[in-house]
């Protein structure tokens, strides 16, 4: 499948907001957030809005720059980021033990890359859950054009609200989605509502380690532009995830960071002194013409009103990951194994 070009970006801005109306969303997006005098309370209180925007407003930028799975991964030397992010997809797999048949539950899937990859992996039938149209129209199409149709299916809804009958999967699994959750509680106990009893949930969290200081205003800085740049209500501390998991009634089967192990760093596509000409359009230079060509697709009316703010927001959270990644307080991969137990009651 060829990686998009500048139309199908240009075409895809602002998802499934009217053209005329993308500023408008860049604006009222941009206020949830710390920098504009936004509060916690008011985005966990409009995380649907919040979240939607974001997503309607940044798809295309991800598909373009990144490819279709929207998520970091641990990387080896000598490992392109593509096939890192493959392994990462599988690695859920097969802590999962996934078998043949099995019904699996994708919890926030994006445009469907893990999706596809990790059903093809498994030889499994993979429901993608999201909330964002936009997404959802995107990524049937991908499906349709990898041939996965008529195994993985995609169904819209809140993962606070999921609309399954309990026990229904013999495994979920949540790729860097779920810290968009207003509560890490709420959300892991439908999780563990729609999982059958003995069965397993794995997850990647973007989280807050325990070298982020609440009271240090770098760190608080760097949180506050993750926070905008990437449609987080607050970023949770793995304690708190870890938490909220017992809490949901899972049993713990083993966690761990996987970002302090990895011999590069996950960070590095997104560092401007990395430069790459298989991620070229992640560096500083890449990143650069994108940034005049959506200048000049928006002034000859090709892309909306509004598309430059957008990129503006997405270059301040690549500046607060790198930051983030650097001072190790902060982690796209804190990965966890639970199940729920073969007592479990809803
Ligand atoms: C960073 S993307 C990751 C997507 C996918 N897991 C991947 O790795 O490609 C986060 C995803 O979570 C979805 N999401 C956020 N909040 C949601 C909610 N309340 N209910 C369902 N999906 C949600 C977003 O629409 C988006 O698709």
């Amino acid at each position: 499948m060829s990686k998009p070009g500048a139309l199908d970006l240009a075409s895809g801005l602002g998802g499934k907001i009217e053209k005329d109306d993308v500023l408008s969303a860049v604006e009222k997006y941009e206020k949830y957030h710390v920098h504009y005098g936004g509060e916690e309370e008011e985005r966990k209180a409009n995380y649907t809005d919040m979240v939607n925007k974001y997503y309607d407003l940044v798809t295309s930028f991800y598909e373009f720059g990144w490819g279709q799975s929207f998520h970091f991964a641990p990387r080896w030397k000598g490992e392109s980021l593509r096939e890192s992010i493959k392994r990462h997809e599988h690695f859920l797999a097969l802590q999962l033990g996934l078998k043949p048949d099995q019904k699996v539950l994708d919890v926030g899937c994006g445009i469907g890359g893990p999706l596809r990859e990790i059903s093809r992996f498994s030889s499994t039938s993979i429901t993608g859950l999201n909330n964002n149209e936009y997404q959802i129209t995107r990524g049937k199409e991908l499906n349709r054009i990898a041939g996965v149709d008529k195994t993985c299916e995609f169904v819209k809804a809140d993962f606070m609200k999921m609309p399954f009958p309990d026990n229904t999967f013999d495994a979920v699994y949540a790729i860097e989605a779920t810290c968009h959750a207003p509560d890490a509680y709420g959300c892991y106990k439908e999780i563990y509502r729609v999982l059958k009893p003995g069965q397993y949930f794995a997850a990647y969290e973007w989280c807050m380690t325990d070298s982020f200081d609440p009271n240090n205003s770098e760190h608080k800085k760097i949180k506050a532009e993750i926070e905008i740049g990437d449609g987080l209500p607050d970023i949770r501390s793995t304690g708190q995830c870890l938490e909220a998991l017992k809490q949901a009634g899972f049993e713990v089967v083993w966690e761990k960071d996987l970002a302090v192990s990895s011999p590069l760093p996950w960070y590095l596509p997104l560092d401007k002194s990395h430069f790459s000409l298989s991620t070229f359009r992640l560096t500083a230079v890449g990143r650069f013409i994108t940034k005049n060509m959506v200048m000049a697709l928006e002034f000859v009316g090709l892309a909306p009103r509004g598309s430059q703010r957008v990129q503006n927001f997405l270059a301040q959270a690549a500046e607060g990951l790198v930051e983030g990644g650097k001072k190790e307080i902060f982690t796209p991969m804190y990965f966890f194994l639970a199940r729920k137990p073969l007592s479990g009651s809803q």
